[in-house]
């Protein structure tokens, strides 16, 4: 009855609001910056959160580098590092050393991460620093759309991990494609996992949608982000992070 489908809380949104507020402020000033997304990782952690993620944008829009390194003092479970594929970011992450590594396609102007990374178009470029990562003992993942051209070259580059994009999926929820996004997502797992690759996921997902995202095979570990901030706006973070490892324990 119980599917073992992991639980990344994505703590982005918590820094995003502090930023809206203290983006000028270096310090905790005697804990006046708030909210602080180091407290709101352990806080997960304490409710069952199985990983926290982050992502390092290249215009530090919400995660800050001082944010990452307290992260990495502070949790207990295991760090995921979101960034985008370039040498600057490998350097900072084998200084990091996360658990994992998630590499993320990154445009400036994007509100969020809209579309996966394009892996089958920048092999070369790619395999350097994964290969580099790799090397150096971090697992890496990449963040890719359910396409079987994108999913052969994750394979091809031999990295243990891949996120699919949910975000095609969480936009039709509401409309007509829903059925087909869905079927998608279910292609690219079954593909991923004939290439040996583990597959997670994530991107849009919320308390309405999983119930359709945790039927996906072959699942591992979701990274969810907003809803799980969004929620705790009213219900504290513990709560939230619960209600959503409880909605992945029912099949
Ligand atoms: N996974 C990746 C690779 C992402 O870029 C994001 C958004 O930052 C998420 C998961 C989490 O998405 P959401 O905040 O919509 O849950």
């Amino acid at each position: 009855m119980s599917s073992a489908i992991l639980l990344g809380v994505n703590i982005d949104h918590c820094a995003t609001l502090r930023q809206a507020r203290y983006r000028h402020h270096e310090r905790s000033c005697g804990q006046m910056v708030e909210p602080d997304p180091v407290l709101a990782a352990v806080m997960a952690e304490q409710a069952g959160a199985d990983g926290i993620t982050v992502h390092l944008r290249e215009d530090r829009r919400h995660i800050q580098e001082r944010d990452v390194l307290r992260l990495r003092e502070q949790i207990q479970t295991r760090l995921n590092l979101e960034m985008a594929a370039t040498p600057a970011m490998v350097e900072f992450a084998l200084a990091l050393r996360p658990e994992t590594v998630c590499l993320v396609p990154e445009k400036r102007e994007e509100i969020t991460t809209e579309g996966g990374l394009d892996a089958a178009d920048q092999m070369e470029r790619l395999a350097e620093l994964t290969d580099t990562l790799a090397e150096a003992g971090v697992a890496v993942s990449l963040f890719i759309d359910p396409d079987d051209r994108q999913i052969e070259a994750a394979a091809r580059l031999r990295v243990p991990l891949i996120e699919l994009h949910t975000g095609a999926f969480a936009n039709a929820w509401h409309g007509p494609g829903r059925e087909s996004e869905w079927e998608r997502l279910l292609r690219g797992a079954e593909t991923a996992r004939r290439a040996g690759l583990t597959v997670n996921a994530g991107h849009g997902i919320n308390y309405a949608n999983i119930r359709d995202i945790r039927r996906i095979p072959h699942l591992h570990e979701l990274n969810i982000g907003h809803s799980i901030i969004s929620r705790a706006l009213f219900t504290g973070i513990g709560a939230a992070v619960r209600e959503m490892k409880q909605l992945l324990l029912e099949t």
